[in-house]
């Protein structure tokens, strides 16, 4: 039997009508960054709920190596991490102290409990803002800090949940330096994410998961290649040419090609084999950029479920939900 660090098998969550999480089956393995990705409302937090042991599965099964989440929660609960995507720390007390709580927490006393904090602020570049209150603390410190919590206890496997959520992209970039690094210790990550670009960059392999259900699963790489050839992008000085070279270009190249305000859209096989070609026919042109896109996984979900992962662009939901615990304050 393969062995799986997690290993979901049709696991199953009902809300009354709403099926939440509809037979997941996936197995991580280990050293590996498995990643589930998936629009608002995909399943994904409800996923790693049952994983965690917080939420009581409606049918199906998991085990976090080899523990059964049904049967063995407290040693399950011992070997995960969980940084859930609601942030958890109190921003009353200051990082040092929201991270021994949590060694306390896990049965470390006196030295023990110092020595374990100390490592996971040093690791997460938190040790010199320790002693400030999580209050003061930016966006990504916190984020990270939610991180140092969940590996007092030295998890085998984590299960970070949306971790770079509203983070600009340096401090999702820094996040994602040291996810790297858990990594190389060994640790099974499983990584839930609705950007695409955390996915490429992070995981050995993706599970595409949509309205509950996986619908494909495979390394950035191979679910990419499902998606047959490139985009070319020409964009014109004058817009007004942009229907004419399309049509030339399909008549002429036998692609498909549609104008799009001063920009000419062309889908290729291969840009490698049709640009010398294209070149020479649009050369004299007034083109002011060529740019070609390569299939990412934006473009396998789109063609996979018919519809974009982000569909509320510029709402920036963590950032939100953050006014919104402000203002029930
Ligand atoms: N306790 C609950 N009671 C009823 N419905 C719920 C509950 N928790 C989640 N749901 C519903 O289950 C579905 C999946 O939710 P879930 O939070 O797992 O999605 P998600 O993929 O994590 O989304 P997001 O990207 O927004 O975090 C959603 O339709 C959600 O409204
Ligand atoms: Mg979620």
């Amino acid at each position: 039997m393969e062995e799986c660090s997690i290993k979901a098998k049709n696991l199953t969550k009902r809300f009354g009508q709403l099926i939440a999480v509809n037979r997941v089956s996936f197995c991580a393995r280990p050293g590996e960054v498995y990643s589930l990705l998936g629009p608002n409302g995909a399943g994904k937090t409800t996923t790693i709920k049952m994983l965690a042991t917080l939420l009581q599965p409606t049918a199906g099964e998991a085990w976090i190596k080899g523990y059964s989440i049904l049967r063995e929660p407290h040693h399950v609960r011992r070997t995960i991490g969980l940084v859930p995507q609601d942030l958890t720390a109190d921003d009353e007390l200051t990082g040092w102290e929201n991270v021994l709580i949590q060694a306390r927490l896990y049965g470390y006393s006196g030295n023990e409990a110092e020595k374990r904090a100390r490592e996971a602020l040093e690791f997460m570049g938190l040790m010199e803002a320790a002693h400030r209150k999580v209050s003061t603390y930016s966006g990504g410190m916190r984020r990270r800090l939610e991180v140092a919590m969940s590996l007092v206890h030295s998890p085998e496997v984590l299960f970070l949940d949306e971790p770079t959520l509203g983070l600009d992209v340096q401090s999702r970039r820094h996040l994602w330096g040291l996810i790297e690094e858990l990594k190389k210790q060994g640790k099974t990550i499983l990584l839930t994410t609705h950007y695409m670009e955390e996915a490429e960059a992070l995981a050995d392999r993706v599970a595409i998961i949509d309205l509950g259900k996986i619908v494909a699963e495979g390394s950035p790489e191979e679910l990419k290649s499902r998606i047959k050839g490139e985009v070319i992008h020409l964009k014109l000085r004058d817009p007004g040419l942009a229907n004419g070279l399309a049509e030339s270009l399909a008549r002429e190249l036998g692609v498909e090609a549609e104008p799009k305000g001063d920009t000419v859209v062309v889908r290729v096989q291969s840009s490698g084999e049709t640009l010398p070609s294209l070149i020479r026919l649009v050369s004299g042109m007034p083109i002011v950029e060529i740019r070609i896109v390569k299939p990412n996984l934006e473009e396998v979900f789109l063609e996979l479920t018919g519809r974009r992962l982000r569909e509320e662009e510029g709402f920036d939901v963590f950032r939100f939900r953050v006014m919104s615990r402000r203002v029930r304050r």
